[in-house]
C-alpha cells in the first residue's frame, strides 16, 4: 500500500484530541480542495426524511393522541383479537348496574360508524368506561390536557325499553384522571342532554406526574347515553398546536432540520388491496368525520394525524411537503385480501381517483375560495401550503396495469398543473428487472424523478459509492427515497450508519443527478415494532435517537449547495473512506466531510490551495464509537454522540481520521 508520510507536526492537535498514540503511525492521505471553480450545483431539497405509519409511528407516536381505539373502529382485521371495543375496559362504581355495548345504529357520521352505549339501571352508584392508552398514559403534573367527547342521551326508544324515568333528564357525567390504582388525578363533571350528538370539552390538569394513567369517564344516574371520540390531547404538543403532534418527538425531528417530509409511506400509501389505499380525502377535516382504517402493519389508524397535520407539521420545521399517492393500484406485497398482491382500480374508477389526485394540489395551494381551499381555509389555513412535490406510486411492480394507470394521473397532474413535480417508482429494489423496466418506463415519459429503494448491506453501500457517478443527466432525475445499511441481525450499528454516511457522500457527490434522499423507516414506539432498523426509537415518554439519526442529522445541517472539485491521493481505492467538499453559498461556509469506514486512524492533510491567506475558524464535529452501539428495541441510548471542537487554521491543516468515525470539518466563510 503506497502512503505518503505527513510533513506536518501534528503534537499539538492530537494531544488535544487524546489521539497523539494512534496518530503516530496514522497514514495520511492528501484532499486538495479547489475552491475558484464554481462547483457542480447541488439539489436545495437533498437531505429529508421519510415519514410511514409503521412501529406505531403515527398512532401512539408522532399523534397527540393518548387513548387508543378513541372512536371505537378497531376490529379483528387488525389483530386477530381485537374488536370495537379494543383498548377499553368496562368500570362500574358504587354498586351500580348497567351494562356498555358497541353500537352502529346512528353514528356520528358515516365514516365513523361504531359508538358505545353506556347504560345504568341502578339509582346509585356510575357505569363507565376507562382507557390506559398506548402502555399506559403519560402525564406531567400542572400541565394541562383536552379531555373531550362526543355524546348524546339515549331514550326509551333506543335503549333498553322498558319503564324509562329518565326522560328529559341530563345526564350527569364525570371525566376522571386515574392512577393505576385508581388514584385520582384530575376530575371533572358535565351534563348530557338531547338525542343529537354534542361535543363535550374540559382542560383537566393532574396533580402529579404519572408515567401510566388512564381516563375514566362515567355516567352517574339511572338512564343511558352513547359516546364517541373520546380524546385526551396536550394541550402542550409541537407548536402548541391543537389536535396536533407530541412535542418531544416532533422536535427531534425538528433537530434534523429536514429539507422535505415525505408521507404516509412506504406500503402504507398504497395499501393491502384497493379498499385500503391511504385517500387524502378521508382524512382531512373534523376529525370525528374522517375515515380510519385498517394499517396494512397490523393496527388501526385514525388517521387524526392526516394531511391536514402533515402539511402542518411539514410547514413548522421548514419542510416541504411530499405527498405519495397510490398510482391506481395496491401494494404487491399485501396478502391480507382476496386476490392478494397488486391489484388495479378499474378503469372506470380512474377519472374519479385522478380528480381526487388534483384535488389535492387544489387543496393545498388552491386560494381559500376555491372549493377544497376552502377546506384546507376552514381547518385554520387559508394560505396556500406550497405543495411542489407529488409521488405517485410506492415501489410498485412495474405492470402494464400500473404503467397505465401512472401514466393516466400523471398526463393529468401535468395538463393541469404543470408546476407541481412527479415523482415517479422503479420497483422495490435498486437492481434487477423490474428496476430496469422502472427506469425504461421512466424515461419513455420523461418523469422528472424516480424513486429508488434500498435496503442493503453495509458492504453493498460502500461497493455503490460510486452508483450515481455514472448517471444518464439527461434522463430522470434520482429520489433515494428509502434506503438504510441492514446489517444481519437489523440493529441500528456504527458500521450501517457509517456505510449510509458513505451513501449520503455519493448523493452530494451526484447532487446534481440525486434530488432527494430520505432514510427509512423514521420512527419505532418500542415494543410495538414491525420493521427494524429504524431512526429514532420511543416509548410513551423518552426517546431514542440511533446512531443512524447522527449521520442524517449531520448531512442534513451540514448540507451544500455545490460541490467542490477535490483531488486526494494517499489512499488505495480499496479503502472504505470516502468523501465530499461542498460550499454553502448562504453563509459562505465549505464544507468538508470525510467517512473512516476501515478500523485504522488516517490523518487527513487538507489543503484549500487558492484560499485566502489568513486564519479562519474551523467547526469540527466527529461521531465515532463503538460498533455494538445500538439504540434498538431492547437497546438503551446510544454513547456515541457528535463531539465537536472548535479551532482555528490556516489554508492547509491536518485532522485525525479515527477508526470507523464520520468527521465534517466546516470552515467558515471562504
Ligand atoms: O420502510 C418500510 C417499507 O419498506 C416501506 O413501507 C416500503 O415502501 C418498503 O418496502
Amino acid at each position: 500500500m503506497k502512503i505518503k508520510t505527513t510533513p506536518f507536526l501534528l503534537a499539538g492537535l492530537l494531544f488535544a484530541a487524546g489521539l497523539s498514540s494512534q496518530a503516530d503511525a496514522a497514514p495520511v492521505f492528501h484532499l486538495q480542495v479547489d475552491l475558484t471553480a464554481t462547483g457542480k450545483p447541488i439539489s436545495p431539497d437533498l437531505f429529508g426524511i421519510f415519514f410511514e405509519d409503521l412501529n406505531y409511528a403515527a398512532d401512539g407516536g408522532l399523534y397527540g393522541e393518548l387513548i387508543q381505539n378513541r372512536s371505537f373502529e378497531s376490529n379483528a382485521t387488525e389483530q386477530r383479537d381485537w374488536n370495537e371495543f379494543t383498548g377499553w375496559a368496562t368500570a362500574t362504581r358504587g354498586g351500580a348496574e348497567g351494562n356498555v355495548a358497541v353500537r352502529s345504529a346512528k353514528p356520528i357520521h358515516p365514516n365513523n360508524p361504531h359508538y358505545i352505549s353506556i347504560e345504568v339501571k341502578t339509582a346509585v352508584g356510575a357505569v363507565g368506561v376507562t382507557n390506559s392508552g398506548y402502555d399506559g398514559i403519560p402525564l406531567q403534573a400542572k400541565e394541562g390536557y383536552e379531555l373531550s367527547f362526543f355524546a348524546h342521551q339515549l331514550f326509551m326508544d333506543e335503549a333498553w325499553g322498558e319503564n324509562n324515568d329518565i326522560v328529559g333528564r341530563p345526564m350527569p357525567v364525570t371525566v376522571r384522571l386515574e392512577s393505576e390504582n385508581g388514584d385520582l388525578l384530575a376530575e371533572a363533571s358535565d351534563f348530557v342532554v338531547g338525542r343529537d350528538w354534542v361535543r363535550h370539552g374540559v382542560r383537566l390538569v393532574p396533580n402529579r406526574t404519572e408515567a401510566k394513567a388512564r381516563v375514566v369517564v362515567l355516567a352517574n344516574a339511572k338512564g343511558g347515553i352513547a359516546l364517541d371520540e373520546i380524546s385526551l390531547i396536550p394541550e402542550h404538543t409541537f407548536r402548541n398546536r391543537k389536535n396536533g403532534v407530541r412535542a418531544d418527538l416532533a422536535q427531534t425531528i425538528a433537530d434534523l432540520k429536514p429539507k422535505f417530509i415525505r408521507f404516509p409511506g412506504g406500503c402504507l400509501s398504497h395499501g393491502d388491496g384497493l379498499s385500503n389505499f391511504y385517500r387524502w380525502k378521508d382524512t382531512v377535516g373534523p376529525v370525528e368525520q374522517r375515515r380510519g382504517q385498517r394499517n396494512l402493519w397490523g393496527y388501526h389508524q385514525s388517521v387524526g394525524l392526516g394531511y391536514f397535520e402533515y402539511f402542518q407539521f411539514c410547514e413548522d420545521i421548514g419542510a416541504k411537503p411530499l405527498p405519495v399517492l397510490p398510482a391506481g393500484v395496491s401494494c404487491q406485497f399485501s396478502d391480507y385480501s382476496p386476490g392478494h398482491g397488486q391489484q388495479c382500480l378499474p378503469l372506470e374508477a380512474m377519472p374519479g381517483y385522478i380528480q381526487d389526485v388534483l384535488d389535492l394540489i387544489e387543496w393545498a395551494n388552491g386560494p381559500a375560495t376555491s372549493q377544497w381551499g376552502s377546506v384546507r381555509a376552514r381547518a385554520g389555513h387559508p394560505e396556500p401550503f406550497g405543495l411542489k412535490y407529488i409521488g405517485v406510486g410506492n415501489e410498485d411492480g412495474i405492470t402494464p396495469g400500473f404503467e397505465e394507470r401512472f401514466k393516466m394521473i400523471q398526463d393529468a397532474i401535468r395538463a393541469h398543473h404543470p408546476e407541481i413535480v412527479v415523482i415517479g417508482t422503479v420497483g422495490a429494489a435498486p437492481d434487477g428487472p423490474e428496476f430496469d423496466r422502472g427506469w425504461t418506463f421512466a424515461r419513455s415519459l420523461g418523469v422528472a424523478l424516480v424513486d429508488e429503494h434500498y435496503y442493503r448491506s453495509p458492504q453493498w453501500f460502500w461497493e455503490n459509492l460510486h452508483r450515481y457517478d455514472n448517471y444518464d443527466r439527461n434522463g430522470p432525475k434520482v429520489y433515494a427515497g428509502e434506503y438504510a445499511a441492514h446489517e444481519k441481525d437489523r440493529r441500528n450499528t456504527l458500521r450501517s450508519a457509517l456505510a449510509e454516511a458513505a451513501g449520503c457522500i455519493g448523493f452530494e457527490r451526484n447532487g446534481d443527478i440525486v434530488s432527494l434522499a430520505s432514510y427509512a423507516p423514521l420512527l419505532s414506539r418500542r415494543g410495538h415494532t414491525q420493521w427494524t432498523p429504524d431512526m429514532i426509537y420511543f416509548n410513551a415518554t423518552e426517546v431514542y435517537p440511533s446512531i443512524n439519526y447522527q449521520v442524517q442529522r449531520l448531512f442534513c445541517t451540514n448540507s451544500g449547495d455545490s460541490l467542490l472539485t477535490a483531488k486526494v491521493d494517499g489512499m488505495q481505492s480499496s479503502d472504505r473512506v470516502a468523501w465530499s467538499a461542498v460550499r454553502d453559498s448562504a453563509s459562505g461556509d465549505v464544507i468538508v466531510k470525510i467517512v473512516n469506514g476501515e478500523d485504522r486512524t488516517f490523518t487527513a492533510s487538507v489543503d484549500l490551495g487558492s484560499a485566502p491567506a489568513g486564519q479562519r475558524r474551523l467547526i469540527a464535529t466527529v461521531l465515532t464509537g463503538a460498533n455494538a452501539d445500538v439504540a434498538n428495541e431492547d437497546g438503551k441510548p446510544p454513547a456515541a454522540k457528535p463531539v465537536i471542537d472548535q479551532s482555528t487554521v490556516s489554508a492547509t491543516f491536518e485532522r485525525i481520521l479515527p477508526a470507523n468515525s464520520l468527521t465534517v470539518l466546516r470552515l467558515a466563510k471562504f
